[in-house]
């Protein structure tokens, strides 16, 4: 089969096309023909191999251990090991391949891949293959942190920083169909889009500082985290919660080494005892209970995946650089 192969930490363009042998299937997995595979700011972690706390976690020391990158994909079911209940040869699924963390290459740019049974779901007939892949990974992104203290509520004001990319597209449609009333900000180029997937009120963060308005909020889910929790605070309610997400902007901010990590830790430390932090919670949720929830919310039309550009499996070093750009309204995907 054709695979994109990554030997070593570095520039995306390292990245080859090669001829390999189709992965075996454990009894437990699915061998999935891939049709598209979605693009998001941690496939650039892994290829580039920063922050180099990365490599300690599991991707591999001195190179990754596996060597095909991508996280999620959709596609058509070509072979089930012999424990299999759930699927068949033929279905069109999508799902994530990786079981643990998304700091791991996992195998999805390529013709086939195995994924454990768990972590796939049927794929809704009224959704591409393109816009199913574009979702899982960012999915669990933004349902495991609406969880706890930060579970929306109908009637809610919610701020999304940060909306018009992968992450935010989703979270504030998922908000939307929780009963939020949504106020997305994003730069001047991303806010049509983000009306049309149902922003209530839009702020574009070339002209304005959220956080200076007389406006407070329930939520605040924070994508690119470019504001202290101490300035997000001012426009929160008192029982209001603030969310950060996180994004090392491709290395930009300079944290090699541990990346928004040290931040992150400091959060969940303040947030044992400021209730406007949302809860600390190590807990993974079940990915077949997330693909589920996610599936069904496709299904009713509740979610559309906002795709803005495809690349073929030959050019996922471009289909990077693209990401990296900034200029992205939601995902950018993969076609094999
Ligand atoms: N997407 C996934 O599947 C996924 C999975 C796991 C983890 N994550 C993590 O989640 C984080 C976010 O991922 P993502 O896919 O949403 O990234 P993304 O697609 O790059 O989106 C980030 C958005 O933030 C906007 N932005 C940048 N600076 C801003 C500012 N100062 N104020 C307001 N908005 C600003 C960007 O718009 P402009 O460029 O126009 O400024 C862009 O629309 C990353 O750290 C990623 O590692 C993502």
């Amino acid at each position: 089969m054709k695979a994109v192969i990554q030997d070593k930490y570095g520039s995306p363009d390292a990245l080859e096309l090669r001829e390999i042998d189709k992965p075996l299937i454990k009894d437990d997995e699915v061998l999935v023909r891939v049709r598209a595979a979605s693009v998001h700011p941690d496939v650039w972690h892994v290829v580039s191999g920063l922050p180099y706390i990365l490599r300690l976690m599991g991707a591999g020391l001195l190179k990754p251990k596996n060597r095909i990158p991508g996280t999620d994909m959709a596609g058509h079911v070509e072979a089930v090991g012999k424990n299999v209940r759930e699927f068949s040869p033929g279905d069109e699924v999508f799902g994530e391949t990786l079981r643990g963390l998304q700091w791991n290459n996992g195998g999805a740019y390529a013709e086939y891949v195995a994924v454990p049974e768990d972590m796939l779901a049927l794929k809704p007939a009224n959704v591409t293959f393109e816009q199913a892949a574009s979702v899982p990974t960012t999915g669990y992104i933004v349902l495991m942190n609406l969880r706890g203290k930060a579970e929306v509520k109908p009637g809610q004001k919610v701020l999304i920083n940060g909306a018009g990319g992968g992450v935010g597209t989703l979270a504030l449609q998922i908000a939307k169909a929780y009963g939020a009333d949504v106020t997305a900000v994003d730069s001047t180029e991303k806010l049509d889009m983000l009306r049309s997937i149902g922003a209530d009120q839009v702020i574009d963060y070339t002209q304005e500082d959220f956080t200076r308005r007389d406006e407070h909020f329930d939520l605040i889910f924070d994508i690119p985290g470019n504001h202290s929790f101490a300035d997000c605070r001012r426009v929160l309610t008192p029982e209001g919660v603030y969310v950060l997400i996180g994004h090392d902007h491709f290395g930009q901010q300079g944290h090699h080494l541990l990346g928004s990590m040290p931040r992150m830790m400091k959060l969940m430390v303040m947030s044992l005892f400021m209730r406007q932090l949302a809860d600390a919670d190590f807990s993974m949720p079940s990915k077949k209970d997330t693909m589920a929830v996610l599936r069904e919310l496709l299904e009713e039309g509740k979610i559309t995946p906002v795709v803005d550009r495809t690349f073929p499996l030959g050019e996922v070093p471009e289909a990077i650089r693209y990401l990296k750009s900034g200029h992205v309204q939601g995902k950018v995907v993969i076609t094999v």
